[in-house]
């Protein structure tokens, strides 16, 4: 895997490769991505493969012009209501942290979306990934670039020790700056479900359409959203879950870790040795920061080859729900 950084020239080359059938990691605003092009088979089996993803978890298309959806969705299949949420939500957000399930169009290869009749795009707020988008071929399939079930990338480097060589390169601009995954919401069908909480809040959401179902699960009781599925986003070191404030009076023991979301839950202990053990998503307790900080820092305590890390749940508001479902997938749910 070739490292590139974000010059005219290095983003021309990775979109070429892109042209070609190659896949590439790349930044968003999120997180960093896996890209491949989205009409090219070749490509998405790379994809699959690279990440260890089971077929069954659709890709999300990423555009960087609203035009590219007339390739994609098949729009006249939205009734007005689905229209106007549409054009409410992509006047608002887009670009930005939100991803929408719509009516797939003949014509996407079924391996892109595993073979469902609709297909989640996104259109990322992010320089780099909307020039090598436009540059390459206007619609770029690009999961999260991480093993499947692993913790996601905020930095070149957390992809580069994941996934090895397995791309044809990576472009590195540093973090990430929201650090969490976009909020996915279905579109296709009424009511409107939140199929992942992330960085664009129900509450944002709710302001301009109205009620939506949250975590809705289809008939069968199966995942809709793979991101759905327990133990995802996981870390190889065992973590626990812990309440706001519970951690407070605990002993931190050798060769355990600490995620604090505040100083108010006793994350102003870093003293001494135990400090490097210890990480506070956001001293204040301000949600965007901790979100940022969220996977970074998991990241880093993950390296510490620790026998457990404990974790303090955040404020169940905002992007707080985001930072707790990913905490909750990843807490450790025994063998
Ligand atoms: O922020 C993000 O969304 C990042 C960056 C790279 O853009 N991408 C990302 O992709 O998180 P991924 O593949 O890790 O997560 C996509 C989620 C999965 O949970 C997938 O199941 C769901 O979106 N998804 C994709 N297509 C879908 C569809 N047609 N219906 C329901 N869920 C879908
Ligand atoms: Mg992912």
């Amino acid at each position: 895997m070739k490292l590139l950084s974000a010059s005219e020239n290095d983003i021309s080359l990775a979109a070429a490769a892109l042209k070609q059938g190659g896949i590439v990691a790349f930044p968003t605003e999120t997180v960093y991505g896996l890209g491949g092009d989205a009409f090219n088979v070749k490509a998405l089996a790379k994809i699959f493969e690279a990440k260890q993803r089971p077929h069954f978890d659709p890709l999300i298309i990423h555009i960087a012009e609203i035009n590219a959806l007339e390739r994609l969705v098949s729009m006249e299949l939205l009734d007005k209501k689905a229209k106007t949420g549409f054009e409410k939500l992509t006047k608002t957000f887009w670009p930005g942290p939100l991803t929408l399930v719509l009516p797939k169009r003949p014509g996407l290869p079924g391996l892109a979306n595993s073979g469902l009749p609709t297909v989640a795009v996104r259109f990322p707020a992010n320089d780099i990934a909307q020039k090598l988008i436009k540059l390459s071929t206007g619609t770029i399939a690009a999961p999260s670039a991480n093993p499947f079930g692993c913790l996601s990338p905020t930095r070149a480097e957390h992809v580069i020790s994941m996934l090895g060589d397995k791309a044809d390169f990576i472009v590195d601009s540093g973090r990430t700056g929201i650090g969490l995954e976009s909020t996915v919401l279905d579109l296709s069908a009424e009511p409107f479900s939140l199929l992942r909480p992330g960085g664009i809040s129900r509450e944002q959401i709710e302001a301009l359409v109205g009620p939506v179902e949250v975590n809705a699960l289809n008939h069968e009781n199966a995942p809709r959203s793979p991101g759905q599925l327990e133990n995802h986003y996981a870390p190889r070191t065992p973590l626990y879950l812990h309440k706001p404030h519970e951690l407070a009076n605990m002993p931190l023991l050798l060769n355990q870790g600490r995620l604090y979301f505040s100083e108010k839950g006793g994350g102003n202990v870093s003293s001494g040795n135990a400090g490097e053990r210890i990480r506070v998503l956001s001293k204040q307790g301000d949600l965007v920061e901790a979100a940022a900080n969220f996977f970074d820092m998991l990241h880093e305590l993950d390296m510490l080859g620790l026998e457990l890390i404990r974790a303090e749940q955040a404020p169940e508001q905002g992007l707080g729900i985001a930072i707790n479902d990913r905490l909750h997938r990843a807490a450790f749910k025994g063998d």
